[in-house]
C-alpha cells in the first residue's frame, strides 16, 4: 500500500474545517507522521460532515412522532396463538436442525458500567460453576451442535479495544470445546469523536480521539469482514443476535426462530414487561408504520408513565436485545454503506490540545442496531418471561449486578429441579438453593424434565450435568 499523501491530507482536512489536526505536525517523528496519515486517510470525511451537521439540533426526542405500542406474540396465549406456537417451535426445531441459524454476538462494549477491566465476557458468572458469560453461551451452542450433529457457527463481534484479549480468553479456554473453525471473530469499526463545534478530536498530537461505532456496527462490520459471505456459503438463512451481558439469553429458542420464519420477518425482537416505569430498557414500539426503539433516555416521561385501560404501563415492551435477523435482510442493508441513525453522547473526555491533555465536552456517535427494524416490513415482538430469560450484568451492584444475575440463575434452576422432583440442596444465607443447571443438559424447564442427569456435587452446592458426561 502506497504511503498516504500528507499534501492531499492536508487539503481535504482544512477544507472540511479540520485543519487543526495538523497543528502539532512539527513535533511529531517521522513514524508517529506516517501512522497519523494513515489513521486520518481511513476517516470518512462524508460521514464526519453528516455527523457535524447533528450538533446543531436538539436533544433527541421521540415525543414530536405519535408512537405506539408494538402487537406483540404475547406470554398469556390464546388457542389460536397456542396453535401457532406450536408450529413455530416445529418450524424452529428444523431450522436449527438442518445448520440454517449462526450466532451473533456482540461484545464490543466498554464494561465501564460494570468496572471490570477486561472483555465482559470473561466475567465469571456461573453461581456455582464460575463459568464466564462467554462460555455459559458457548455451552448453548454446543447443545446444539450436540442435539443435531450441525456446526452452529458463532460470530462473535468485539471491538479493537478489546479483539485481543476477547480472541486469548478463548484460546485458552479451547474455545469451550467448539470448534474454532466455527468461532468466527470481528471487529466493530472505531470513528472518531468531535467537540461541540463538530472538530474532531485528538488523544495525543499525532493521535485521533476514537470510539466504537455502537453495536448497530455490526451489520456493516459482519460484511466488510467477509463474516457475512461466511455465513452465506455455510447455507445459513438467519441469524440469532443476543448481547454478552445476559447469562438468561436463550439464541437458540426454536419458538423464536420459528415465529420469525413462519411470519417472513427480516428482523424480530424479544421483549420482557418492564418491571416499572424507571427500568433502565429500551421499549419496542411503533412510530407510524416503522417499528423501532425508544431509548429508556430519549422516552418523555408522559409516554414512560402512561399506563392502559388495565393499568399496566402502556409502554412495557422492554427490549431485551435479542433479535433473529434474516440474512438477505442484513445483505440488502449493507449494499452500499448502512444507513442507520447516529445516536450522540455527550461525555467528558480526556482529550489533546496544545500540548497536553485536558477534559472537554466531547461527542461519541453510535448506531444502534434496532434502529434496522424501521427497515423490517414484516417483523415479530415475541414476549418472553424475564426470570426465564432476561438478567442482564451491567452495574456493580444493585440491579442488573452479578449477584442479581446469580440470583436470577439460581431461582430458576431451582424451580426446574424442584419441578422434577429433586431435593434441593440447603438455601444459602439469602436463601438461594445453590443450584446451576449447566445449558448442555437443558435450556428449559421441558427439557431439563425430559432428559437423563445426574447431580454432580461440589462443595458449592449441586451442578447438575448431563448423563452421558
Ligand atoms: C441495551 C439497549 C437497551 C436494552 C438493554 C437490554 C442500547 C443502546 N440499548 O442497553 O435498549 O433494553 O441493552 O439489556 O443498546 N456493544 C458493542 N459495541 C458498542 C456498544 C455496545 O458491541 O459499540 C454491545 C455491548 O458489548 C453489550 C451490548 O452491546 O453486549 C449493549 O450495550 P450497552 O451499552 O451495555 O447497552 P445498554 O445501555 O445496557
Amino acid at each position: 500500500m502506497n504511503a498516504p499523501d500528507e499534501k492531499r491530507l492536508r487539503t481535504l482536512f482544512a477544507g472540511a474545517g479540520q485543519g487543526h489536526l495538523f497543528d502539532e505536525w512539527g513535533v511529531l517523528s517521522p513514524e508517529e507522521r506516517a501512522r497519523f496519515l494513515t489513521q486520518l486517510a481511513s476517516v470518512d470525511l462524508e460521514q464526519v460532515a453528516v455527523q457535524a451537521a447533528l450538533l446543531s439540533r436538539g436533544p433527541e426526542e421521540a415525543g414530536s412522532q405519535r408512537f405506539e405500542p408494538p402487537e406483540t406474540f404475547p406470554l398469556r396465549r390464546d388457542p389460536r396463538q397456542q396453535r401457532l406456537a406450536q408450529d413455530a417451535v416445529a418450524a424452529g426445531t428444523e431450522l436449527l436442525a438442518k445448520g440454517r441459524v449462526g450466532f451473533l454476538l456482540v461484545a464490543g462494549g466498554q464494561a465501564s458500567r460494570l468496572g471490570y477491566d477486561g472483555p465482559k465476557g470473561a466475567f465469571q458468572i456461573g453461581p456455582v460453576s464460575q463459568r464466564s458469560l462467554f462460555e455459559i453461551q458457548a455451552r448453548r451452542l454446543l447443545a446444539v451442535r450436540e442435539r443435531h450433529q450441525v456446526r452452529a457457527p458463532w460470530y462473535v463481534m468485539t471491538s479493537p479495544a478489546n479483539d485481543a484479549a476477547t480472541r486469548a480468553f478463548f484460546e485458552q479456554h479451547h474455545h469451550f470445546g467448539l470448534d474454532p473453525r466455527d468461532v468466527v471473530f470481528f471487529a466493530q469499526a472505531m470513528i472518531p469523536a468531535m467537540d461541540p463545534a463538530g472538530r474532531l478530536l485528538r488523544a495525543g498530537p499525532g493521535e485521533l480521539f476514537l470510539a466504537p461505532n455502537g453495536h448497530g456496527g455490526v451489520l456493516l462490520a459482519m460484511e466488510r469482514s467477509g463474516a457475512l459471505a461466511d455465513a452465506r456459503a455455510r447455507g445459513l438463512t438467519q441469524l440469532s443476535y443476543f448481547q454478552v451481558d445476559n447469562p438468561l439469553a436463550r439464541p437458540a429458542d426454536p419458538l423464536f426462530l420459528g415465529l420469525h420464519a413462519l411470519q417472513g420477518a427480516g428482523m424480530s425482537s424479544k421483549v420482557v414487561a418492564k418491571r416499572d416505569a424507571a427500568e433502565k430498557v429500551g421499549v419496542i414500539g411503533r412510530a407510524g408504520d416503522k417499528l423501532g426503539c425508544i431509548e429508556y433516555s430519549d422516552l418523555p416521561a408522559a409516554l414512560r408513565e402512561e399506563r392502559d385501560d388495565s393499568g399496566e404501563l402502556r409502554f412495557r415492551a422492554g427490549n431485551i436485545a435479542v433479535h433473529a435477523i434474516e440474512i438477505g435482510f442484513v445483505e440488502r442493508l449493507t449494499r452500499g454503506g448502512l444507513l442507520l441513525p447516529w445516536h450522540l453522547a455527550r461525555k467528558k473526555m480526556l482529550v489533546w490540545e496544545r500540548g497536553e491533555l485536558v477534559q472537554r465536552e466531547g461527542i461519541k456517535f453510535e448506531a444502534f442496531v434496532f434502529d434496522a427494524l424501521a427497515a423490517s416490513e414484516r417483523s415479530v415482538t415475541l414476549e418472553v418471561a424475564r426470570s426465564e430469560e432476561f438478567s442482564p450484568v451491567k452495574n456493580a451492584s444493585g440491579e442488573d449486578s452479578p449477584a442479581s444475575a446469580r440470583r436470577d440463575l439460581c431461582r430458576l434452576h431451582a424451580e426446574w429441579a424442584r419441578g422434577a422432583g429433586f431435593e434441593l440442596p440447603p438455601p444459602d444465607p439469602e436463601g438461594l438453593h445453590p443450584i446451576e443447571v449447566d445449558p448442555l443438559l437443558a435450556e428449559d424447564a421441558e427439557t431439563f424434565r425430559g432428559r437423563p442427569r445426574r447431580p454432580l456435587i461440589t462443595e458449592r452446592g449441586h451442578f447438575y450435568v448431563h448423563e452421558h458426561h
